[in-house]
């Protein structure tokens, strides 16, 4: 019912010239492998490249970030409109966004606002850090970003949300998390928080990826859980064979 989805968050890697060279050996690929939704999200300015690339293919493209105005005097940032003419989802919310660039609940709500106005699909990343988990305050932080995070969105827009639980201390680590733990995560705090904000039926039909040291070893075991329902893969979304398995394990 809830069809898998896997994106690649490249972060800040690749130039034009390096991701042209990239996404010419990846894009055929990965582009036959079905049943499943695949999103590049490269840096701003590689996205006009990697667009005219993908031409003719069922690979999807996403920002990294968005600003909430339609446009105005906001230097180095980009805009709703921008995007929109050149991908379909976008990033929000990151922790990495969170920690250096002073993202937070709020600035992510105006954001996941803006995406939905402009017609993107918003991947919107929630997770613990080390000491939040450590602490026990897993639930109540994730649970806080889910309500803070998408507070006020139309009931009729819930369908082209999509949330990415990302545990902070299992990013770039090496240290994933367990795939039954973070089925748990998601099926006993971010769907009933999801169901609190939008009703059980939303809460169901929202797809959840999970992400932190998603590899082509370990990806079949998360996807195999009943409630993830795809991965936001970084470090190893930059390999192309192992980011082709990783998307043939969710297919
Ligand atoms: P890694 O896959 O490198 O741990 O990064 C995960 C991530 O932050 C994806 O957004």
């Amino acid at each position: 019912m809830r069809i898998p989805l896997v994106a690649g968050n490249w972060k800040m890697f690749n130039t034009v010239s390096e991701a042209r060279n990239f996404v010419a050996i990846l894009a055929p690929a990965i582009r036959d492998i079905k049943g499943v939704e695949k999103v590049l999200c490269p840096p701003f300015v590689d996205l006009l490249a990697v667009k005219a690339l993908l031409e003719g293919t069922d690979i999807q493209l996403g920002g990294q970030n968005l600003h909430w105005e339609q446009s105005g005097a906001y230097t180095g940032e980009i805009s709703g409109p921008m995007l929109a003419e050149l991908c379909s989802h976008v990033i929000i919310g990151h922790s990495e966004r969170r920690a250096y660039f002073g993202e937070t609940n709020e600035t992510v709500n105006r954001k996941v606002n803006a995406a939905l106005a402009n017609g993107l699909i918003p991947i919107v990343c929630v997770g613990e850090t080390l000491e939040e988990n450590e602490a026990g305050k897993t639930a109540q932080v994730v649970s806080q970003q889910i309500q803070a995070g998408l507070g006020g969105i139309n009931l009729s827009d819930t369908a082209r949300l999509v949330i990415a639980y990302e545990p902070v201390w299992a990013i770039g680590t090496g240290k994933a998390a367990t795939a039954e733990g973070a089925n748990a995560v998601i099926a006993e705090v971010i769907r009933p928080a999801l169901a609190a904000e939008f009703g059980q039926m939303a809460s169901q039909e929202i797809r959840v990826l999970y992400g932190g040291s998603v590899k082509a070893k370990n990806a079949g075991e998360f996807f195999s859980q009943p409630d993830i329902d795809g991965g936001l893969v970084g470090g190893a979304c930059l390999i192309v064979d192992e980011f082709t398995q990783i998307i043939q394990a969710a297919a």
